[in-house]
């Protein structure tokens, strides 16, 4: 693409003449905004760049080691991975309000970074995926009202950093384009639209590491056989939640009373409207069959079918 190619030239140049000589950090979230920004710096100024990646425990299945491999073994990037898994569950632990948990999520993710990146003195820059329509929406209360939204862009104001935001006049579409001409891999491009606060408001109620542990896997097989049956694309986010029942169930001859599983599905232009995809049967009864089967204390699956509004996309 002639024009993405031209748009990479002069951000490189651009970069260059910002930074100098001096040192870039960047907030890896995994997800397609900071993924395309921290490849594209890394191209104008290689090794001033350092990345630093959050472990908080609430992502998805695979999803912190595929990280860690497309940017440090495939892009050959300075990445510092912070292992934050204890911190975060133990903030969490106890707390089952919605709105609660994801003001901690929030809070220990900006505690986390401020500590760690003070811990490397010789940073100036600060990079950062904010895109035109970030700029846009933030002058206008839209879904912040209904949920306190967080992604990694929100970091504190009172940073020591500059900032570099080269993709602030750019719309998502341009992004994935972009990502793609720097050679980002389709799950990181394609990546469906992905809460800041993650499984810890798809885990229902309190966070345990058994409840984050029976999603991952529930959430993983959905994934799978969704993406089997070619549908990824079409549809806009799909993924499992974990509500807080348990239901009776028999398995051989043995009663059981475990998890239900829940499985949300939606059709969307923007996330602010939803409809729910029409999965066919034969792949619902496949993710169903197998969920079951192999994840250890689920007897149940249930499948989400409303729209937004009444409903959100999220459950939480
Ligand atoms: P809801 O649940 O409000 O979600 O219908 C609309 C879209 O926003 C995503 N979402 C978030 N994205 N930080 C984000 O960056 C958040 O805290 C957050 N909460 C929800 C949700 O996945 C859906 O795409």
């Amino acid at each position: 693409d002639w024009s993405m190619a031209n748009f990479i030239e002069l951000e490189i140049k651009k970069i260059r003449e910002q930074v100098g000589n001096k040192q870039v950090l960047c907030a890896l979230s995994g997800g397609v905004d900071s993924s395309v920004v921290a490849v594209l710096i890394h191209k104008a100024i290689g090794d001033q760049l350092t990345c630093m990646f959050v472990d908080h425990n609430l992502n998805r299945k695979g999803e912190v080691e595929q990280v860690m491999k497309t940017f440090t073994e495939d892009f050959d990037m300075k990445v510092i991975k912070i292992d934050a898994r204890e911190r975060f569950m133990n903030k969490l632990k106890g707390v089952s309000d919605p709105e609660k948990k994801r003001k901690i999520i929030g809070n220990e993710f900006i505690y986390v970074f401020d500590e760690e990146s003070a811990k490397l003195t010789d940073m100036d820059f600060l990079a950062q995926g904010t895109l035109y329509t970030d700029i846009i929406e933030s002058g206008t209360a839209t879904a912040q009202t209904i949920k306190s939204h967080h992604n990694v862009g929100g970091l504190p104001e009172d940073m020591k950093f500059e900032l570099i935001e080269p993709l602030n006049t750019l719309f998502k579409d341009e992004v994935r384009a972009l990502g793609l001409e720097l050679g980002l891999p389709e799950e990181i491009v394609w990546r469906q639209p992905f809460p800041g606060p993650g499984l810890g408001i798809r885990v229902l109620g309190e966070v345990t590491e058994e409840k984050l542990e029976i999603l991952r896997e529930a959430d993983y097989i959905l994934r799978e056989e969704i993406k089997n049956a070619g549908l990824d694309r079409d549809i806009w986010q799909y993924f499992a939640v974990l509500p807080d029942i348990r239901s009776v169930g028999v398995m051989g001859d043995a009663r059981t009373y475990d998890y239900a599983v829940g499985i949300r599905a939606v059709t969307s232009i923007d996330g602010m409207t939803s409809d729910w995809a029409r999965i066919p049967y034969d792949v619902l009864e496949k993710i169903s069959v197998r969920i079951v089967n192999e994840v250890k204390h689920v007897n149940r699956v249930l499948y989400d079918i409303t729209s937004k509004p009444p409903a959100t996309i999220e459950w939480e």
